[in-house]
């Protein structure tokens, strides 16, 4: 079900994130979570939510970001997708409490969930990982995840090195059909420069 993908990580390091290597999980499953609490936290509280949205929280690595939205939809719920198996069983264990959390492990568009089944998509620093020539695709079927109305939130690197232009993610949305609401790119303490937006399916 999940394809191997080779990329080359921040630290310059060819990661396959189907199958990282064990630092690679520590380092962004365990370390990461605590040190970046709080950056998770903030981005979590900055989406609006009534409490009984379905999300998606795609490229949900170590669910530092799901945690935080799962006790904001009580009556809602969280799906983590994630490609990389130890990182998602760290997630699972995370959300374990939270009956209305599930993480799914796969390809999103090889996963064959129901098209407009999500008010909510999250993407936060996962885009840019994955292989060029798969990123359309996934933001297409991302885009046929999500309901009419419903709000893609967006953050990713923006620095040359680790993250990608700008003008490359508005035109992956464009394709996708989605609107752009609001944009900018804004310094995030200690990723770097990274482009937050908030993309709506109108129709
Ligand atoms: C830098 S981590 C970020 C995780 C999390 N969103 C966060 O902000 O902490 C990127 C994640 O994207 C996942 N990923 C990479 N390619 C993917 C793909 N094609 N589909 C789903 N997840 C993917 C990786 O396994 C990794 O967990």
């Amino acid at each position: 079900m999940t394809a191997p993908q080779q990329k080359r990580s921040q630290t310059g390091v060819v990661e396959d994130f189907a199958n990282p290597p064990r630092l690679f999980v520590f380092v962004d499953g365990v370390l990461a979570p605590r040190i970046f609490h709080s950056l998770y936290r903030r981005y979590a509280e900055s989406i609006e939510l009534k409490g009984d949205e379905a999300i998606l929280d795609f490229g949900c690595g170590s669910g530092g970001i799901a945690e935080n939205l799962v006790r904001r939809v009580p009556n809602g719920s969280v799906t983590c997708v994630d490609v990389s198996p130890p990182m998602l069983a760290v997630a699972a264990r995370r959300l374990r409490r939270y009956p209305n959390a599930r993480c799914i492990v796969g390809r999103i568009e090889a996963l064959d969930l129901s098209a407009a089944s999500f008010d909510v998509v999250v993407i936060h620093n996962a885009l840019h990982d994955i292989p060029e020539p798969e990123r359309t695709a996934t933001v297409v079927e991302l885009a046929r995840l999500l309901r009419p109305g419903g709000h893609l939130h967006f953050r990713e690197p923006t620095d040359d090195k680790h993250g990608l232009r700008l003008g490359v993610y508005r035109e992956l949305m464009h394709t996708a059909g989605l609107l752009e609401l609001r944009g900018r790119e804004e310094k995030v303490f200690p990723v770097g420069p990274m482009f937050d937006a908030v993309f709506a399916k109108t129709e």
